[in-house]
């Protein structure tokens, strides 16, 4: 994967093949000479972001230079960088180039540490493709892009270059992870990469099979995994940094493969249901950033990983499950199978007497109704927690937004023989799900639902069709947050 280089344009030998400059709408290039100053005056270049511009054998020995748009100076944020240094590095691949530079522009509002770790990210982020299980030879990939700063601010930009790298490999790893098909990404292979994560960073991991998780008393889990045969795995990765304060707890829904169960999907789209594991491979994503990092915090992950299949053994529409928590569940659907998993993994969390747990899943189709890709589902019970993970999300260009978490959706899912029911019905489908969790989080909690936006169709500067790796980052930018 390409590499981050900070470096000053008159350090000698610098001569990248392609030079990028960003800039804000309306606004010319005066010191890049008469040639480059015009493209904005004639029409060929405003600014816009995502817009560039190439121009030929333009300074000294620079064979290109490109021109890469903001958007408007009082709107630059740290996204608008990450998208440009994408399109850049885009750019520069189909060049086929080894080395692309972006010239580090100053933003408003952001210092140039985070302005550098955007672009990094953006950098390494955008020409990211998953070519797996191709058979055609790997295309050509970019060696190393160069941040391009003053003497004077290069350390900070080498910080912020570091710092951004580590968050974009958890956001690949995720990605990976996510994006491979459900005969290979089973519940152990996840486990398999939980342990190697274990080993890298001396974390301790803890992964239970399925007479663990029946031990355990993990319910929901083993019900939803009885009938498949690839074994479901409950997968905790501790990483004990801190000193003695209460730890920062991450969920992810891990289901492999969801067909619905007995109560199965329909055959259109459900090989994207491969994607269902996004939440579980976020949240390993986010632990390989934080080992990375090395933050000193006390953080742990549960991954609750299986699949879910009809079988001769699978649970059925009627049953009732009593959760680790000693709640009791009547099933309503077998394919609201996420909350039956989440619920016990948030009961088994409140052992450790956590500051803050978030959990994130593809939760709900009705939530890709209501925010499309665009924004994650935030709701919670505590909320300053959730204007924490929302602020969080802003900031690593992850958005989530707020759904209410009214009593009456509490209401929604009273069970008719047992405490509630896995399935409010139709209406606010996001928020009855929510309500469920609620029902199990004995702590300040936060819910994020991805099913909008964990895998797309179509992608953007940065992400591309396929699994996108929300929320990582908006992950590793809370604990960074938390971090003292
Ligand atoms: N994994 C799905 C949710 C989903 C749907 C994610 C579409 C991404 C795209 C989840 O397990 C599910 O099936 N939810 C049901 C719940 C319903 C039966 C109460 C849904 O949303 O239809
Ligand atoms: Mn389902
Ligand atoms: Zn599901």
């Amino acid at each position: 994967m390409v590499e981050i280089g900070a470096t000053t344009s008159a350090t000698e030998g610098f001569a990248p093949g392609l030079l990028a400059v960003a800039l804000f709408e309306g606004e010319s290039p005066q010191e890049l000479g008469e040639d480059a100053a015009r493209v904005v005056p004639d029409g060929d270049f405003s600014g816009k972001p995502g817009q560039t511009a190439m121009l030929y054998r333009q300074q000294g020995e620079t064979p290109r230079l490109l021109l890469v748009g903001l958007g408007e100076r009082n709107l630059a944020t740290p996204e608008k960088l990450r998208r440009a240094a994408a399109t850049v590095a885009r750019r520069a691949r189909t060049l086929r180039l080894r080395e692309a530079a972006l010239s580090l522009p100053a933003l408003p509002n952001t210092c140039v540490r985070e302005a550098a770790r955007a672009a990094a990210e953006g950098a390494k982020l955008g020409p990211y493709r998953f070519s797996n299980h191709k058979s055609a030879a790997k295309d050509h990939e970019l060696d190393t892009f160069w941040l391009v700063a003053d003497e004077g601010e290069l350390e900070e930009v080498r910080e912020g270059a570091h710092l951004g790298e580590k968050v974009a490999a958890g956001t690949v790893l995720a990605r990976d992870l996510a994006n491979e098909p459900s005969n290979v990404a089973t519940p152990e292979y996840l486990a398999q990469k939980a342990r190697e994560i274990a080993e890298e960073y001396g974390m301790r991991c803890d992964v239970l099979d399925r007479a663990g998780i029946e031990a355990e008393g993990l319910t929901g889990l083993a019900t939803v995994g009885r009938s498949a045969s690839n074994e479901p795995r409950f997968i905790v990765l501790e990483h004990r940094k801190g000193g003695d304060e209460a730890p920062v707890v991450i969920i992810g829904k891990a289901v492999t493969f969801d067909s619905g169960g007995i109560s199965i999907k329909p055959t259109a789209g459900m090989e994207d249901m491969k994607f269902d594991m996004s939440g579980g491979a976020a949240v390993l994503g986010a632990m390989e950033a934080v080992g990375a990092m090395d933050l000193p915090l006390y953080v742990f992950n549960v991954a609750a990983a299986t699949e879910n299949l009809p079988g001769g053994d699978a649970f059925k529409p009627g049953d009732v499950l009593q959760m680790l928590s000693g709640k009791t569940v009547e099933i309503v659907t077998t394919d609201a199978e996420g909350r039956l998993i989440l619920a016990d993994a948030l009961s088994y969390a409140r052992r450790y007497e956590p500051a803050a747990v978030i959990d994130c899943a593809t939760l709900t189709g009705a939530c890709v109704v209501a925010l499309g890709s665009h924004a994650s589902g935030l709701m919670g019970n505590d909320e300053d927690l959730v204007a924490e993970v929302r602020t969080a999300g802003e900031a690593a260009g992850e958005r989530a937004w707020p759904l209410p978490l009214f009593d009456e959706y509490t209401d929604q899912i009273r069970g008719d023989t047992a405490d509630i029911k896995n399935s409010g019905g139709r209406g606010g489908g996001v928020l009855t799900a929510g309500a469920f969790l609620k029902e199990f989080a004995e702590f300040p909690w936060a819910h994020l639902d991805i099913a909008g936006t964990a895998y797309g169709k179509k992608g953007n500067a940065y992400t591309t069709k396929g699994a996108t790796g929300v929320p990582t980052r908006l992950l590793v930018e809370f604990l960074l947050g938390r971090t003292p």
